[in-house]
């Protein structure tokens, strides 16, 4: 297993590219099984969990070719007819849940392995389940998997999700593009990745309104047509490296990077006292002299605070001035990097899904064990700043979702290199 050394050291200089998104291609992806004409996806980010959707999608019959370094994905799954997602491929990344819509939508019929736990929480489908059924599929679980069938395929719906599920949201946007007559999605997720899954499913043919607010209505049509579509950035990704000055100080530029993607997270970095300016090209993010203010954060769905930010966010504010909690509500079991980061000199206390930080001057490097994609991060990040070295192990959960991380962090003056055991 590979681990990660990094040597707390100076100000951060330079740019950083960043990536197509993850959240949003994995469920681009699953779009191609919703017509029988070619789905090109562009700006593609080069990671493991594409690669497990590239099997899957494989698996299914579809053609999936990964062209110009990774960057482009020519997909076709006109010849695709099985529609079981196999356990050993799906409990590898929960995203492959994405490809039960579409199967339902294209087959009329889907076998989708249950994903599973991971280490942050159950992660149930009862939002994805709940609205498939309202469109009239009948979906039962039988030895671990869904077995859903659309008998005389589906209709159009009103569905009300007791929570802005992204998945349960992706998973019934795809299958009503197809279904007959009209259904509005009440309390929809509306994160920038539902827009641009619905671009996508717009440039294909569907007809879709309301994508980005709690509302989103879909008129069924026959067939969707083959289409090029570019991914949008990685705003996780974005918000990730906007910590790497602020933790460690300095100016760094993440070009391709917007403010309204992160809109509460940019106002808690202000907070902070972090300078975000918008240029030409993306963010330039920066760190006055002294040290960070401790700000409190809540997660929420968008546009609130990312869950997907809140290890990131801890690991700055472990050395900002004063105390500040961090509640996470998405998840119920996010916290994983606490006692890592205590390993480093943290001042933390959790309480169920409640994390008090109390500022320290300066972390100490140490070894430490990456538990997910988000966590594994925020201890690079804590590193960066930490003094001496900062080892940090497992780091398999990183490649899922940051592409060319040593590379990145290098580029802009870290002292990082990756090593194998
Ligand atoms: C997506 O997961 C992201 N993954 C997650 O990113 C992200 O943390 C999450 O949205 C929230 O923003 C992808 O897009 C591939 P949810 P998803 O359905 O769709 C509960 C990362 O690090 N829930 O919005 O699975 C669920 O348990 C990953 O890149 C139900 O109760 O998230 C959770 O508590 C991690 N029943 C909450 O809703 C359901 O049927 C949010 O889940 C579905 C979800």
């Amino acid at each position: 297993m590979d681990s990660i050394i990094v040597r707390g050291g100076g100000a951060l200089r330079g740019e950083i590219p960043i990536a197509g998104a993850k959240n949003a291609c994995l469920a681009l992806m699953p779009a191609t099984l919703l017509s029988d004409e070619p789905l090109t996806l562009t700006n593609v980010p080069r990671l493991a969990d594409i690669a497990t959707m590239t099997q899957l999608l494989q698996s299914l019959g579809a053609e999936v070719q990964s062209l110009a370094d990774g960057q482009v994905l020519a997909m076709s799954s006109h010849d695709a007819r099985n529609h079981v997602a196999e356990y050993d491929i799906v409990r590898k990344m929960r995203a492959s849940n994405l490809v039960l819509g579409p199967l339902l939508a294209r087959h009329g019929k889907a076998v989708v392995s249950l994903p599973g736990g991971c280490a942050i929480g159950a992660r149930p489908m009862d939002l994805h389940i709940h609205g498939l059924q309202a469109m009239g599929a009948e979906i039962e679980l039988r030895d671990g998997y869904l077995h859903a069938v659309a008998r005389n395929g589906l209709k159009g719906a009103e569905i009300e999700l007791r929570f802005p599920s992204v998945g349960a949201t992706e998973n019934v946007l795809m299958a009503a593009t197809l279904a007959r007559g009209t259904t509005v999605i009440r309390n929809a997720a509306r994160e920038p990745e539902i827009s641009d899954l619905a671009t996508c499913l717009r440039a294909m043919g569907a007809r879709i309104e309301g994508d980005g607010t709690g509302t989103i209505i879909i008129e069924g049509v026959e067939r969707l047509h083959g289409a090029t579509h570019p991914v949008i950035v990685d705003r996780i990704e974005l918000g990730t490296y906007m910590l790497a000055p602020a933790i460690a100080g300095g100016e760094v530029e993440l070009t391709g990077g917007r403010r309204e993607l992160l809109p509460a997270f940019c106002e808690k970095l202000e907070e902070a006292g972090i300078e975000i300016e918008e240029t030409a090209d993306g963010l330039k993010v920066s760190r006055p002299n002294g040290r960070v203010r401790s700000v409190d954060v809540e997660t929420a769905p968008f546009p609130g605070f990312p869950t997907d930010l809140q290890a990131q966010m801890m690991a700055l504010m472990c050395t900002a001035e004063g105390v500040s909690v961090l509640h996470e509500t998405i998840f119920e079991n996010r916290f994983m990097h606490a006692p890592e980061l205590m390993r480093m000199g943290a001042q933390i206390e959790v309480r169920g899904g409640t994390a008090t930080v109390t500022g320290v001057e300066r972390l100490k490097g140490a070894p430490v064990m990456a538990t997910d994609l988000r966590a594994s991060v925020s201890l690079i990040l804590a590193g960066l700043a930490a003094e001496g070295e900062t080892v940090v192990n497992r780091v398999y959960h990183l490649d899922r979702g940051y592409e060319h991380v040593v590379r990145k962090f290098r580029g802009i003056g870290a002292d990082i290199e990756r090593v194998s055991n």
